[in-house]
């Protein structure tokens, strides 16, 4: 099993390009269900959740060609099955995002239910219960979701809580049914605005999306489009907290400022001279050592649980103390441990950590818990003094792409090594 070899080793220098958003482009590539023509994607991230969703969609009998770098084409008209594997849904979560569209077109699912998570339960009951009042008749048996519907039918939901994939998986449902859906409390995340704007391209007929009421009116089939994948603002937010933590000076390029203003205010509170133009942000620390900041997370325009664990690494060798509140995700502390084996002091008690930075933290063995956590991992380790080693970064695998060779290019200390030293 691959594992990171880090030497922590002063500011980080330079410019770097960030990939597409892989939030955005799970939901899209499973949107190419919805049509049975081609559906061309650029922008598209590589890493393996990417590689997952293209396998499951290919399992289906669904046509996918990666005719470059960052481009996939998806076209469905082979559709031979509704099925997603237990084998494909336990690697990744978003593979729920099957489900709406393969109801509305085909009629019928039977996807794995995810089952729990490292960071929290994670359940799809409010995936279930729209996709119900839109008249699918579900049942649960062996561990699958069975989803069936002639034809789905407008409806109005309202989201108990605010759920990210759950909308874009009924946005999804929604287009191809009969009559007008009206979806509230919907999460306004970029992502979700990006889905919308693919699925229009497609022919669908959407209005509200980035509010918390969207309206879509059925239509009766989707037609082939091209879309571009948004810039990932996590990824952006992360090697912008890799230039915080290494005291650095770092331009992030092929990107939206716009997109991370939530992480941009708790960055210029801990003493980062930020500049911003259209597609770029440059973060300089003048060397200087971070301010510790507090944060609690909230659903988009608020501040992103996805990068809670990267701040708190922040916070773990910043001037102060920093509270951190994690409310979206009941299990989302992971990192705090191994980041103690760093020389870190962080109090958790139940959704709250407390962090009281330190001068120096020092290179220990560590543990990647889940995606974000396998980031706070390295960037903490970029900031400590001698080697970590970081076990388990098929995590990052899944989320990142080549973020070490990104963090290589800016000067830092990082290989990959694979099979233990
Ligand atoms: C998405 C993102 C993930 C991010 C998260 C929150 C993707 C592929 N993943 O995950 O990176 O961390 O949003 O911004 O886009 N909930 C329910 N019932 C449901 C659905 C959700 O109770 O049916 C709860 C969850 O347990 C959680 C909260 O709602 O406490 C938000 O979860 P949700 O927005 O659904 O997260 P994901 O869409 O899985």
């Amino acid at each position: 099993m691959d594992k990171l070899l880090i030497a922590g080793n002063g500011p980080l220098q330079g410019e770097v390009a960030v990939a597409g958003a892989k939030n955005a482009a799970l939901p899209i590539l499973c949107a190419g269900l919805l049509s049975d023509q081609p559906l061309q994607l650029s922008n598209v991230p590589r890493l393996w959740d990417v590689a997952t969703a293209c396998k499951l969609l290919g399992q289906m009998g669904v046509n996918v060609e990666r005719p470059a770098f960052d481009q996939v084409i998806v076209e469905a008209a082979g559709l031979t099955t509704g099925t997603a594997p237990y084998e494909l849904v336990r690697t990744m979560r978003a593979s729920i995002l099957v489900l709406g569209p393969l109801v509305a077109r085909h009629g019928e699912a039977h996807v794995s239910l995810p089952g729990g998570c490292a960071i929290g339960a994670r359940p799809v009951n409010l995936h279930l219960a729209g996709l119900e009042s839109m008249g699918a008749q579900i049942t649960l048996e062996g561990g699958f979701i069975n989803a069936r519907a002639a034809r789905l039918r407008g409806a109005h939901i309202v989201f108990d809580t605010v759920t990210v994939t759950g909308t874009e998986n009924l946005m999804m449902a929604a287009t191809l049914a009969d009559g007008q859906t009206v979806l509230e409390n919907a999460a306004r995340e970029p992502e979700v605005v990006d889905l919308a704007k693919c699925l229009r391209a497609m022919g669908a007929r959407i209005v509200g999306e980035g509010t918390p009421t969207i309206r879509i009116e059925g239509v009766a089939r989707l037609a082939a489009a091209h879309h571009r994948v948004l810039p990932d603002r996590i990824e952006t937010a992360t090697l912008l907290v890799a230039a915080a933590i290494t005291r650095g000076c770092v331009r992030v390029t092929r990107t939206d400022p716009t997109l991370i203003d939530a992480v941009l205010v708790k960055l210029r509170q801990a003493g980062a001279r930020i500049s911003t133009g259209d597609d770029h942000v440059e973060l300089d620390m003048r060397g200087r050592r971070p301010q510790a900041v507090s944060l609690h997370t909230l659903p988009y325009p608020g501040f992103p649980t996805d990068m809670q664990a990267q701040l708190m690494a922040l916070d773990c060798i910043a001037e102060g103390v920093g509270t951190i509140r994690e409310t979206i995700f009941e299990n989302r502390f992971m990192h705090a441990v191994e980041l103690q084996r760093l020389g870190a002091e962080i109090q958790v008690e139940g959704d709250t950590a407390v962090v009281t930075g330190q001068r120096r933290l020092t290179g220990a063995p560590l543990m990647a818990s889940d995606l974000r956590a396998s980031a706070s991992l390295v960037l903490a380790a970029l900031a400590a003094e001698g080697e970590t080693l970081i076990d388990r970064i098929y995590h990052m695998d899944r989320g990142y792409e080549n973020l070490e060779g990104k963090l290589a290019a800016l000067g830092a200390r990082i290989k990959r090594v694979a099979k233990p030293l």
